[in-house]
């Protein structure tokens, strides 16, 4: 059984049980997960194996069939409709739930008619009621660790992706979430664009930020998270900390899976010799 029965104190966020279908589809099928304070847990699985749907499951926007979702301890209350439908029991909890998870996406989305700025400092005043002073600061401080101090007064248009996906970084930090969830940040960015990005999640990690990252970048989660989940059509089909899981692979599926990615930005056989954290 890979999730815990008792409620650990540093349970940042736990899953257990949970299902979602799209009509006949199934997509996950009872997933159980969790991850303790400070924990990087890599998300790892084929096109279609349900890596955003989990996300999504777990900020609420998709709702599960059936399962928990524990964040901080807390389980998000869901109630059947007269249909039989599965939803949120309690909307203003959801909302304070999702306001301690940093979601980051793909496809950045930065809202385009704001300056970086702006995007960042956004949800602090306007959900969590911040002094528009003390987000500005706030705001100041995180950009400049993401390398953004030049940008302030850009609006996303005029930003590489790989800025792009930097400034959402800050905006989703600048709620001081408990737990951030990346699902594939560094997927549409052009090849030269992905290190930069890639290096302020690591930086984040050695911060000991709690973060599940979708990627497909077997040599970063290598490097970088804890401890590694392959899932495979809806299942997780191996799990365990991340070295011994990409480097000895168990599963045929989950080998099948890496011998494909060996051609990626950061190849498995080359970071699998290096003993110490790499650079980017
Ligand atoms: N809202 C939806 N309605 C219907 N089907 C959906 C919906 N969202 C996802 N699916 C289907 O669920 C399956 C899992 O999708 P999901 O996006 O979770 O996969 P993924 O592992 O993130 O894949 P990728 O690596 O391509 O991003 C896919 O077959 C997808 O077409
Ligand atoms: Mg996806």
């Amino acid at each position: 059984m890979a999730v815990a029965q008792r409620e650990d104190a540093d349970t940042a966020l736990r899953v257990a049980g949970l299902c979602k279908s799209f009509g006949d589809l199934e997509v996950l099928r009872d997933v159980s997960l969790a991850a303790h304070e400070h924990d990087v847990i890599a998300i790892l699985g084929a096109s279609g194996s349900g890596k955003s749907t989990l996300l999504r499951c777990i900020n609420l926007l998709e709702v599960p069939d059936a399962g928990e979702v524990h964040v901080g301890g807390e389980l998000i209350r869901m109630r059947r409709d007269r249909r039989g439908q599965a939803m949120p029991a309690d909307r203003r909890q959801v909302d304070r739930i999702r306001a301690r998870l940093g979601m980051v996406f793909q496809q950045f989305n930065l809202w385009s008619h704001l300056t970086v700025m702006q995007n960042v400092i956004e949800a602090p005043v306007h959900v969590l009621g911040l002094p528009r002073r003390e987000a500005v600061d706030r705001a100041h401080a995180l950009l400049e660790k993401v390398g953004l101090s030049d940008k302030l007064d850009a609006y996303p248009a005029h930003l590489s992706g790989g800025q792009e996906q930097r400034a959402a970084i800050a905006r989703a930090l600048a709620m001081e979430p408990a737990v951030m969830l990346f699902d594939e940040p560094t997927s549409a960015l052009d090849p030269e664009l992905v290190g930069e990005v890639l290096k302020v999640i690591r930086d984040l990690a050695e911060e000991g930020r709690t973060m599940l990252i979708v990627t497909h970048e077997v040599g970063f989660a290598r490097d970088v998270s804890s401890r590694t989940v392959f899932l495979h059509e809806g299942r997780i089909e191996e799990e365990g900390a991340s070295r011994a899981v990409l480097d000895a692979p168990r599963s045929p599926r989950l080998k099948r899976f890496l011998s494909g990615e060996r051609y990626g930005t950061l190849p498995l056989d080359q970071s699998s010799h290096n003993e110490g954290r790499s650079g980017p």
